[in-house]
């Protein structure tokens, strides 16, 4: 009798610490996509990989019109920036100077959706500031 009893403690013992694990587990998975802010994603990749800093400045047009003049125009016209980074929709904001934005879809074709996504919630958040 006794040995029955200390094996079903030891069993529970058991089947609390498994639980307790899962627990932890489903905590890290939480930080791993606070970690993944599609604002910072975004940064890095105007800055980075994408190279869209050299022709577009937050404030002032240099070779490209200025990231707010892109984000008030996308916003008053309703346009589709999603679309237009991923060449399914027309240039709304300097469509005489697109050859030139054109060049950069051969980049943009690499990037996933998240990534473009990323770049938009990065656009909007300076463009607005
Ligand atoms: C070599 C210079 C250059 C680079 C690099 C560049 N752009 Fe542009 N971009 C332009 C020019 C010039 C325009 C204006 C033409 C136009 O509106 O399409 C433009 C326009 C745009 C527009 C407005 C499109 C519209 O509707 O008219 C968006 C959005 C944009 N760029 C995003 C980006 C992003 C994101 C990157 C980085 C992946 C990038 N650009 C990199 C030159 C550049």
């Amino acid at each position: 009798m006794k040995k029955i009893i200390a094996a079903s403690i030891l069993m529970s013992v058991l089947i609390a610490c498994k639980s307790e694990k899962k627990e932890k587990e489903e905590i890290v998975i939480g930080t791993k996509e606070v970690k993944q802010d599609p604002v910072a994603l975004g940064k890095k990749l105007f800055n980075g990989k994408g190279k869209c800093i050299a022709c577009h400045q937050v404030n002032k047009k240099t070779v490209g019109p200025s990231v707010k003049e892109i984000v008030a125009v996308y916003k008053e016209k309703k346009g589709d920036l999603l679309g237009f980074l991923k060449e399914e929709q027309p240039p709304i904001v300097a469509p005489e100077s697109f050859a030139v934005m054109k060049t950069n879809y051969a980049i943009l074709k690499t990037f996933k959706d998240k990534e473009l996504e990323a770049l938009i919630a990065y656009m909007k958040k300076i463009g607005q500031e």
